[in-house]
């Protein structure tokens, strides 16, 4: 990984700081971007403390004319990139059952066009260049709907489709894509959460060795923990529509009164 070009959109906190820091570790190159400038700025400390060469990118991956800028600033800094690990992201709760227009265009708005617009910026250099991955952080959330959080899941469904489409637009072409589908990792989304209510909880640093792990290893969909995605993936996601309704329905009304507690 010396001397790698990685991009990592969303590196002020969670998984996407500590990724940096462990790429940092391994002589890569650092774009890191995020909204929080102090954050982002100690995301670039924490790097170069680390060995690694931060370029500390401030703004918001919605904005097209942001990402556009920052893409300019990678291309004079190193010429272009040789990962894109996308990762920013958004989860709202709602409740009460009637969706909220905003609260889906805000986290669309992130989880998915963040995506796009960074895919545009970057795909023309790297099939050029017939070499790069691109990485989209997706959810083990995208594969039901679940009570409370239909923004995010319908976004992650969503990612996934999208990055799907683009895999196989871009077979043969140098350039990989990569989904990675996480499930619960210690995080400022997660930190909202009942620690009870999250199986298989992973800390951070774990999580991420496991999502760099699986990317690096060519993998064109990355799941962890393995517990957590085999439940969900061979288990909740074909269960019959009847019987989901019925288990989620009564998990909603736990998460409800975990709610009204805290
Ligand atoms: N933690 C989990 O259990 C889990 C599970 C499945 C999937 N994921 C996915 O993992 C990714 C990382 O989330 P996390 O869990 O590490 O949560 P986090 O600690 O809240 O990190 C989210 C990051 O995204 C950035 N971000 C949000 N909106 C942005 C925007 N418009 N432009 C640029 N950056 C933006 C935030 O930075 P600023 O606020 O400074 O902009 C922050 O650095 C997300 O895509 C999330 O959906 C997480």
């Amino acid at each position: 990984m010396t001397g790698r070009r990685v991009l990592i959109t969303g590196a002020t906190s969670g998984l996407g700081r500590e990724a940096a820091l462990q790429l940092a570790q391994r002589g890569c190159r650092l774009a890191v971007t995020g909204r929080r400038l102090d954050r982002l700025q100690e995301t670039a400390s924490l790097i170069r403390e680390r060995g690694g060469e931060a370029l500390p990118l401030h703004g918001s991956v919605s904005d097209p004319l942001d990402v556009g800028s920052h893409y300019d600033e990678v291309r004079r800094a190193w010429g272009g990139l040789d990962w894109a690990l996308l990762n920013a992201g958004v989860a709202v709760t709602q409740e009460g059952g009637t969706p909220q227009a905003q609260d889906y265009r805000r986290v669309f708005e992130t989880n998915v066009f963040g995506v796009v617009h960074w895919m545009e910026a970057v795909l023309p250099d790297m099939i050029r260049a017939k070499s790069g991955t691109i990485a989209g952080v997706s959810s083990l959330a995208a594969y039901r709907g679940l009570p409370g959080s239909g923004a995010y899941c319908a976004s992650k469904a969503a990612l996934n489709t999208l990055l799907e489409s683009a895999r196989v637009e871009l077979r043969g072409t140098g350039v990989r894509v990569v989904t990675v589908c996480p499930g619960f990792v210690r995080s400022e989304i997660t930190d909202r959460n009942d620690p009870e209510e999250m199986a298989f909880f992973l800390e951070t640093p774990a999580g991420v060795r496991l999502m760099l792990r699986g990317i690096e290893q060519g993998e064109a969909k990355v799941f962890f923990p393995w517990q957590m995605s085999l439940l969900v993936r061979y288990l909740l996601a074909r269960l019959p529509d009847w019987l989901y309704d019925r288990v989620a329905s009564r998990r909603s009304m736990k998460w409800r009164e975990c709610r009204s507690r805290h």
